[in-house]
């Protein structure tokens, strides 16, 4: 028995969600509950994870595609009994099971692991915990000397039964022949007329097999989403958990209750982060970054120093050190700005690169262009990008200045030190050093008599 079959059971509906999307689909800290699981599976050595699915299968099975395991259809929803019965074809011979939820997402490979090393001769093994408000979950019978003997489930619980505080978190590791030789002898007779999977402890004492119980290193990993209260919950629980593993790791942030991070989060050290800022996807900080309250950080890596001022929203870009971005920013995708560039209030830039030292303060749209170092834009500065069909590019080469409230109308250029005129709206090249002044020139007339509002 050296290598272990994982069976992820997601076949379920979900009814509790409320939701027309399956429940294994929703998203915890941005991934869905069932990658959680299916990442904890694949991290456990010799093992092969057999995923369940049922209800919304092919929605199941596309949304997680890309993670590694053989898929099998449960038909219809028996009971969770009847979804580990799809799964038998495909165990390998004389492995190692065990089975996971996939809406209990954050169960921990070492956790697996322990379970798994407990699975040995005449034993097998059941991950339990004492828990404050278990209700909802099955309760873990003990006789008078402690020993398992079964699992009742909360709704078929008597009232003293109902009082027992150790629970089933639904995760249990065995040989594979005998979950093949019991699983038959479950039957339908409770309260839900489901095949429960959780009577194979009693079947198991039956035959004399000793049920051992692990548990988990914290109280997270077993945390099951039923409702969208849980799911919340666990939301919260796990972003404190992340919040945590942060500032461990030389971050500070102003109050780790508000903090949301939604993909990995990678940082060095004396990072600041303050309130309700939320990272998505890959996001790479360096060291001595500043984040103002209220950011969205999406695809994006901050060199070292950088200050992202309130309200700024980051995606797909790249920020180089020492640069100032914001406050009420918004870098598009494809911006890559430069060291020591600053990038002001309401300004939005894509496809941008931006030379070091480079400055957009105020007011700008700059997309589709190229920026040298040491160029300055003036308030209300727009690149005309499109022509109403295809998109140009505006290139500044270093050292050029924009006058405030210019239109740069692409495809244009601006050699090395050229300086444009404010209110000018750019329609030629201009050359290295030339002004190019492209406005109306302004008349003065004197003794203007202004108009007179009319008697009705
Ligand atoms: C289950 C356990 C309960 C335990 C709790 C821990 C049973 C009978 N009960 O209850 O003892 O305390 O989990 O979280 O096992 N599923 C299928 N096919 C089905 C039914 C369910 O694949 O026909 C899947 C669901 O998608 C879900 C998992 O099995 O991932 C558990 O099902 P759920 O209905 O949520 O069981 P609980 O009532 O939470
Ligand atoms: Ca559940």
């Amino acid at each position: 028995m050296n290598c272990t079959d994982v069976i992820i059971l997601a076949a379920g509906k979900g009814s509790r969600m409320q939701s027309s999307l399956p429940k294994v689909l929703h998203l915890l800290a941005g991934r869905p509950l069932l990658e959680h699981v299916l990442t904890a599976s694949n991290k456990v050595a010799n093992a092969r994870s057999i995923l369940v699915t049922g209800h919304g299968a092919d929605e199941v099975e596309s949304v997680c595609a890309h993670d590694a395991y053989v898929a099998v259809r449960q038909i219809e929803q028996l009971g969770t009994a009847n979804a580990v019965q799809a799964a038998l074809p495909h165990l390998r011979e004389h492995s190692k099971v065990v089975i996971l939820y996939a809406d209990v997402p954050l169960i921990h490979p070492n956790t697996i692991c322990r379970m798994l090393e407990a699975v040995d001769g005449e034993q097998i093994s059941l991950l339990t915990l004492d828990m404050a408000e278990p209700s909802g979950y099955g309760r873990i019978v003990r006789n008078s000397n402690g020993v398992i003997e079964a699992i009742v489930e909360h709704r078929d619980a008597s009232p003293s039964q109902r009082g027992i505080c150790e629970i089933n978190t639904g995760v249990m590791a065995l040989g594979a022949e005998q979950l093949k030789a019991w699983l038959p002898e479950i039957d339908n007779r409770n309260v839900q007329n489901e095949y429960y999977l959780t009577d194979l402890i009693s079947i198991a004492r039956k035959h004399n097999y000793h049920v051992k119980s692990i548990q988990p290193a914290t109280a997270n990993e077993v945390q099951g989403v039923n409702d969208r209260i849980q799911l919340s919950r666990l939301e919260r629980a796990y972003q404190l958990q992340l919040a945590h593993a942060l500032m461990l790791s030389g971050t500070t942030l102003a109050d780790p209750a508000r903090f949301d991070q939604r993909g990995e989060l990678s940082a060095g050290i004396d990072n600041y982060i303050d309130i309700n800022c939320v990272f998505t996807g890959a996001v790479t900080l360096g060291s001595g970054v500043t984040i103002g309250a209220n950011c969205m950080i999406t695809d994006s890596s901050i060199a070292d120093g950088a200050v992202i001022a309130t309200n700024s929203v980051i995606e797909s870009a790249q920020v180089g050190a020492g640069c100032s971005v914001g406050p009420f920013a918004r870098l598009r995708p494809g911006t890559i700005l430069g060291a020591g560039a600053k990038v002001g209030n309401f300004v939005e830039t894509k496809k941008v690169r931006v030379g070091a030292g480079s400055k957009i303060n105020h007011l700008s749209y700059i997309g589709d262009a190229d920026l040298g170092d040491n160029v300055n834009i003036g308030a209300g500065t727009i690149t005309c990008n499109y022509d109403g069909a295809n998109k140009h590019a505006t290139r500044l080469g270093d050292d050029v200045f924009i006058g405030s409230n210019s239109t740069l109308v692409a495809p244009v250029h601006v050699g090395d030190r050229g300086f444009v005129a404010a209110g000018t709206t750019l329609t030629c090249d201009v050359l290295d050093a030339e002004l190019a002044v492209g406005r109306a020139r302004q008349r003065n007339i004197a003794d203007w008599r202004r108009p007179v509002k009319k008697e009705d």
